[in-house]
């Protein structure tokens, strides 16, 4: 399943083999490399040093598929901020919205006046998101931008604000860079599709 390494690809295409590690078991692709996604977060964090130089944000992270892009996210943004964390119901092991959010853990911090930035890892049916930003706008924040790692093109998703995107991706599961199935995966470097054996065994069922 996994593709080994053999170092001798074409140089345009090594950065799509999918090394031979245990994390990587059951990964069928890499759709977006991790090259592609440290670039992108570059141009971000660029984009956010300049809307709030000075405005001291809050950067809330969505526990616990949004951990790894807020992280790299804020560590190259040059600008003082803060952050804070929420946590929500997912999915549990099942591969598909069941549009029940539950709050799980909230802010630490007050948000009045403040401007925060809500960083996502993907917005699917865009239920999570919705309901996440109804719920901090009645907090009176100054404004809330929403930054995701991904976004998935369906034609039926929820019309809910984001204002930053890295990556547009096709309406597939995805895993890895902060994404999981099943808790697994979330420790890829890189954003890839699995093996459609891996939810067919029954550990991952
Ligand atoms: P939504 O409410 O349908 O937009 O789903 C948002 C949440 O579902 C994300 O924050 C993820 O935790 C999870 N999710 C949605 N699609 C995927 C996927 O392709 N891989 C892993 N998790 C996903
Ligand atoms: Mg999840």
């Amino acid at each position: 399943m996994i593709q080994k390494s053999e170092g001798q690809e074409d140089a345009s295409e090594q950065h799509l083999t999918i090394p031979a590690e245990p994390r990587a078991e059951g990964v069928a692709r890499v759709l977006i490399p991790e090259r592609d996604i440290q670039h992108e977060i570059q141009v971000i964090a660029r984009e956010l040093d300049e809307e709030y130089a000075n405005d001291k944000p809050l950067v809330v992270g969505v526990l616990k598929g949004a951990v790894t892009f807020m992280v790299d996210v804020m560590n190259a943004m040059t600008i003082p901020l803060e952050i804070d964390f929420m946590a929500i119901s997912s999915y549990g092991k099942a591969t598909k919205s069941s549009g029940v959010v539950r709050i799980m853990k909230d802010l630490n911090e007050e948000i009045e006046g403040r401007r925060v930035i809500l960083v996502e890892d993907i917005v699917d049916s865009g239920l999570t998101l919705k309901y996440l930003l109804d719920l901090l706008e009645r907090r009176n924040p100054r404004d809330i931008r929403v930054v995701a790692l991904l976004k998935k093109n369906k034609a039926d998703a929820e019309k809910v604000q984001v204002d930053r995107v890295a990556f547009e991706i096709p309406d597939e599961f995805v895993v890895g860079y902060g994404l999981d199935y099943a808790e697994a995966y979330r420790n890829l470097p890189y954003v890839a599709i699995l093996d459609p054996s891996v939810y067919s065994t029954p550990d991952g069922e």
